[in-house]
């Protein structure tokens, strides 16, 4: 067994990073075995899921949507907030009424960031005895061995390593859309922002080599895919770690140049967002014209001690400079309301910095203190009533620039790529446009997989209705 040490994980080691190509398992231990996996948090975790099935496939496991009749269930989990863990025991308090009665023989694994957390093992040692297996995100290619080893053995199985593991190539995956595909390109994060646990849960940066990239992004093309979006927790930062002369401009080129038909990346830090980033978004068409750029607040008070390393005035700076060489281009926020000292007055600069971006959309969160975040030692001042009362107004401002940002666009024509049946009409399909506003279209099924000039006829508040013109 190996439990996660958060004060290990602060720390940064400064031994060099390995690069390896999985070794899978050769026996088929998964044959005639169903398995459910469920997803929690950002989009690095979706294609970690991606990595799972594809892992759990490679043995034999088959995809099921019933939990019930499974043979083993994988929570791959969140430990951004507190209401992420809340959901993952709440649902670990069904899967043990389902060992309980119907499929005592279920296997119930962790993955993901809460399993990188020292209170969560801590607490499944203790209360969930039926949990089978913990595996960290450092050692997320072991996730079969843990497996075999708790079906050979019986005995439950927790590796969670506290520092980073290598960097692992060619981990099979199963992805989830034909058209538009997660690609890695940096994994971890060095930034500590005071109130966020990703430092700690997901290790040191430790970018790819751009070659396995580049050829992964040219290897999906040539499979048909339309669009990539390069993850990472940072991708600003992508190439620092390895490269004296290569960064995410260079590979954003480099990426656009491989010819697929849309490029995107997420997330950025204002921080490292150079103007040579800004440029390469501008001069490739193909480079889709959609920035997601967390301010978090918009006090300088509170973004010190929140150690975001920029002000408010460095932030706007460069958010007008993205407005002015992007063409179209749409941006969107994070932003947390309550962090410990903030007054009524920090909050109001947010708003008037919200006021004045007049964003595309913005995803808001109450502060919810870590576990070992320096956030967490701080004293909290403000009430979850405050707290509510904030996020509640902060989000009459945001709906509105957001609602004016989507009427903006009725009337004209949006390329979009079409991924799907509408959820909302089966008879519509729906996709997104370049600056990545969901549309539900009236057009045949047949579009799905293309990319095709829609009218914008309605803008609801959070979707866009359209129709095919070709
Ligand atoms: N790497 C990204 C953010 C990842 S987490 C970045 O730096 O922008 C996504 C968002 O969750 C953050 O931008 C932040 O707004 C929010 N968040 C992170 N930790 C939080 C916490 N402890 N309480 C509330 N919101 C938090
Ligand atoms: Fe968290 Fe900050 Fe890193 Fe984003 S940049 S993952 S908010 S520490
Ligand atoms: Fe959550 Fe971990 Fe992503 S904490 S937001 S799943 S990196």
């Amino acid at each position: 067994m190996k439990k996660p040490d958060m004060k290990e994980a602060r720390k940064r080691q400064n031994k060099d990073i390995n690069y390896i190509k999985y070794d899978g398992i050769k026996e088929q231990f998964g044959k005639n075995k169903k398995y459910y996996v469920r997803t929690y948090g950002c989009q690095m975790n979706e294609h970690d899921s991606e990595k799972i099935c594809g892992m759990l496939e490679s043995v034999g496991f088959k995809p099921s949507d019933e939990i019930e009749t499974s043979d083993i269930v994988i929570l791959n989990t969140c430990a951004i907030r507190e209401n992420a863990h809340d959901k993952v025991f709440g649902f670990l308090g069904v899967l043990k009424h389902i060992k309980d009665t119907t499929n005592p023989n279920i296997l119930v694994g962790i993955c993901g960031c809460m399993a990188q957390e020292e209170v969560v093992v801590n607490e499944i040692l203790k209360k969930y005895k039926y949990v089978d297996f913990v595996c960290g995100t450092h050692n997320l290619d072991n996730l079969l061995s843990l497996i075999e080893q708790k079906i050979e053995t019986n005995n439950r199985q927790i590796e969670v390593l506290s520092y980073e593991g290598d960097v692992v190539e060619d981990i099979p995956v199963i992805r989830e859309s034909k058209y538009s595909a997660w690609v890695d390109i940096i994994y971890g994060c060095d930034k500590f922002c005071t109130y966020c646990i990703v430092p700690y849960t997901r290790g040191k940066q430790r970018s790819r080599k751009k070659e396995d990239i580049v050829n992964e992004v040219k290897d999906l093309k040539e499979k048909g895919y339309k669009e990539v979006t390069l993850l990472g927790q940072n991708v600003n930062a992508y190439g620092k770690d390895i490269y004296t002369d290569y960064n995410l401009a260079n590979l954003l080129t480099d990426v656009a140049e491989t010819g697929i038909e849309r490029v995107r990346f997420v997330t950025s830090h204002p921080w490292d967002f150079t103007d040579e980033m800004v440029d390469v978004i501008a001069s490739y068409d193909n480079v889709m014209p959609y920035i997601h750029l967390p301010l978090q607040s918009g006090s300088n008070k509170i973004l010190k001690l929140m150690n975001r390393r920029y002000t408010k005035e460095e932030y706007l700076k460069l958010y007008n400079s993205i407005r002015e060489k992007v063409k179209n281009s749409s941006i969107t926020t994070d932003i947390i309301v309550g962090f410990p000292g903030e007054t009524e007055e920090d909050f109001e600069e947010t708003l008037d910095l919200v006021n004045e971006c007049k964003y595309d959309g913005a995803f808001t969160f109450a502060f919810s203190p870590r576990e070992n975040t320096p956030a967490a030692l701080m004293k909290e001042t403000v009430s979850e009533e405050v707290k509510m009362d904030r996020l509640h107004r902060l989000n009459e401002v945001v709906n509105k620039y957001s609602n004016e940002a989507n009427k903006r666009l009725e009337g004209t024509i949006q390329k979009c790529l079409v991924t799907d049946i509408s959820e909302k009409d089966k008879n519509k399909v729906c996709g997104y446009t370049e600056n990545m506003k969901l549309v539900n279209i009236k057009g045949p099924k047949s579009l799905i997989g293309k990319i095709v000039d829609v009218r914008i006829t309605d803008a609801k508040s959070f979707s866009l209705d359209g129709e095919y013109v070709k």
